[in-house]
């Protein structure tokens, strides 16, 4: 069930979503060699909570982190470890959601440690612009299936992959709600987008095959191929015209 939110339940979210866009601007100087995944995720904890959230991965189905960090080959939900040590060279994808006054937002960024080949920094290039060409589909009217498509036809032209297995979704009331989002589809297909839906819009792709396995954690997808991988992702509403990013300062996405 789809649950459309009024302007006032959008504005919550929004104010869950501007503590995210404030972990990401402070990560982006904070990330450096040395440091533990477990590092990264209690810097993240800290400013969540120093702005009245609650990092809604905490606990989420049994998760045992604050939030994901997903480095190199892990594609998602990888799980801040004191022994997971960043180096130069490295790809370190930040997933969190923020729970706020009973509202939430999710949104994850890629961050480039140091220097990597350029094939690399295009895929993460290419993630985030996946998420840009998925979110002109969103207006109402337009079908979930246009935002999908795409996505897919952004990293195909790359060459890149992503697994079907994981999707964008609505979020808001639960960190998890109808409609599923996937990062392949055809357009014109899924439901019909309405004003007052928010979405959580995440390509999440690999550099090389989508094949991938679940570690014996329970939760880290790794890629098969051990090859690098990027995760971007914002909340976002649909409004009457068009949508509202809830997750960054600008509304349109401007950096
Ligand atoms: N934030 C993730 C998403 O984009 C969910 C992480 S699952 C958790 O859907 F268990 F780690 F919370
Ligand atoms: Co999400």
């Amino acid at each position: 069930m789809v649950i459309i939110k009024s302007p006032r339940e959008v504005e919550l979210i929004h104010q869950a979503g501007l503590v995210i866009n404030e972990v990401f601007k402070q990560l982006e100087t904070f990330i450096k060699p040395g440091l533990s995944t477990y590092d990264i995720a209690k810097r993240c904890e800290d400013i969540i909570l120093a702005h009245d959230g609650y990092p809604t991965c905490k606990g989420y189905e049994g998760f045992p982190g604050a939030v994901c960090v997903s480095v190199n080959d892990t594609l998602i939900h990888g799980i801040p470890s004191r022994k997971e040590i960043i180096k130069n060279g490295d790809v370190v994808s930040v997933d969190l959601g923020v729970t706020k006054h009973g509202y939430i937002a999710d949104a994850a960024r890629t961050y480039i440690v140091g220097h990597v080949e350029p094939r690399v920094e295009e895929l993460v290039r290419v993630t985030k612009e996946a998420f840009f060409e998925g979110l002109k589909q969103v207006k109402p009217g337009n079908h979930i299936g246009d935002i999908s498509h795409a996505i897919e036809e952004h990293y195909k032209k790359y060459g890149f992959s992503s697994p079907e297995d994981f999707t964008g979704h609505g979020v808001g009331v639960s960190f998890h709600e109808d409609p599923y989002i996937p990062n392949q589809g055809e357009a014109g297909t899924g439901i019909r987008l309405r004003e007052g839906m928010t979405l959580a819009i995440e390509p999440m792709i690999c550099l090389g095959s989508p094949e991938y396995k679940v570690l014996g954690d329970g939760w880290t997808i790794k890629m098969r191929d051990k090859k690098m991988t990027a995760h971007y992702e914002n909340t976002v509403a649909v409004t009457k015209d068009g949508y509202k990013i809830l997750t960054m300062e600008d509304e349109h996405g401007e950096d």
